[in-house]
């Protein structure tokens, strides 16, 4: 496995293993377990998963010591706000079973991002959250902190693959000293992502899958990625990434994928602003 620097010196694995549609708790466990067996280190949950339980089990049964696990939780919209979001936080801390986080996210750009900012960072300095940041924060958002809070985000988790590359954010983010995170990088399979016709040619010339070459595009740039695999074959094969390298001329020709849009959300309609800011969850 290879890490990421983040600014304050924690060390970030660059390809991290997610759990967000995994609910039951029998597969979650299971899937995590497997997961952790083939190596991966870094495990990215959410409240709004309802499987914190679920993570912390897994971690407690696989006997990893806790110091070599990464671990990602977040906080939903409903517990925006500095007082309920220290009590989130709380919860979140007892549901995975450890007395810190790795890293700890405001999950959405929607709702009081302010005071709930606030409570993060006293999590941070107090030495409950290794790291602290946001996720599908836009360049204007993430702006918004840095204008009303002395601490930055270290991390940004953001939508990122072929078609929606953020080039402009990836910029902003790097020179502010923040680490961009990637999910959505396979579309969930759609969009004809694995079957792109430049990430195939490439395969063939490093003899590696499309889900390989992808994978390598974002971590040689330093973009840690988040993936969710239920085979294990999958599982294994989003990790075997660190043996091969990407020529400049190749990664120029992925480039030229980008479609700059969004393959999920777009945060300036008013639907996906009310769709989120409405749903609720077991947290
Ligand atoms: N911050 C946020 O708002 C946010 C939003 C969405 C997701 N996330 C995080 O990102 C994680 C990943 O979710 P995602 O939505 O980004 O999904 P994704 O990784 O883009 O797609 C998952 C799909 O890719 C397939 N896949 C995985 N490895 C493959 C491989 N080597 N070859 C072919 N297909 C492969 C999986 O199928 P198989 O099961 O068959 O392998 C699954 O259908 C989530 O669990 C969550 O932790 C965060």
């Amino acid at each position: 496995m290879e890490y990421l620097s983040l600014k304050n010196g924690v060390k970030m694995p660059l390809v991290g293993y997610g759990v967000a549609d995994i609910r039951d708790e029998a597969r979650c466990g299971a899937l995590l377990a497997e997961a952790l067996a083939a190596g991966y280190r870094m495990i990215d949950t959410a409240a709004a998963y309802e499987n914190e339980k679920a993570v912390g089990n897994a971690v407690k049964k696989s006997g990893i010591p806790r110091e070599e696990l990464f671990l990602t939780t977040k906080i939903w919209i409903q517990d925006y706000g500095y007082e309920k979001a220290k009590r989130a936080f709380q919860k979140s801390l007892e549901r995975l079973g450890t007395d810190y986080i790795d890293l700890y996210l405001i999950h959405q750009p929607i709702g009081d991002i302010h005071e709930t900012w606030r409570a993060v960072e006293e999590m941070y300095r107090k030495g409950y959250a290794r790291a602290v940041g946001v996720s599908n924060f836009e360049m204007g958002k993430v702006a918004e902190v840095s204008v009303f809070h002395s601490q930055m985000p270290y991390v940004n988790q953001i939508e990122m693959n072929l078609l929606c590359q953020q080039k402009e954010l990836l910029q902003y983010l790097k020179e502010n000293g923040i680490a961009a995170e990637a999910w959505g990088v396979f579309a969930r399979g759609t969009m004809g992502i694995l079957e792109e016709p430049v990430i195939r040619k490439l395969g063939r010339k490093h003899k590696k899958t499309p889900a390989q070459i992808i994978l390598r595009w974002m971590t040689q740039r330093e973009v840690p990625v988040l993936i969710q695999s239920e085979n294990g074959v999958h599982m294994r094969e989003n990790l075997d990434i660190f043996d091969f390298r990407l020529e400049e001329e190749e990664l120029e020709q992925i480039a030229e994928l980008d479609l700059e849009r969004s393959v999920y959300l777009n945060y300036s309609l008013p639907e996906t602003v009310a769709r989120l800011g409405t749903a609720r969850f077991n947290t």
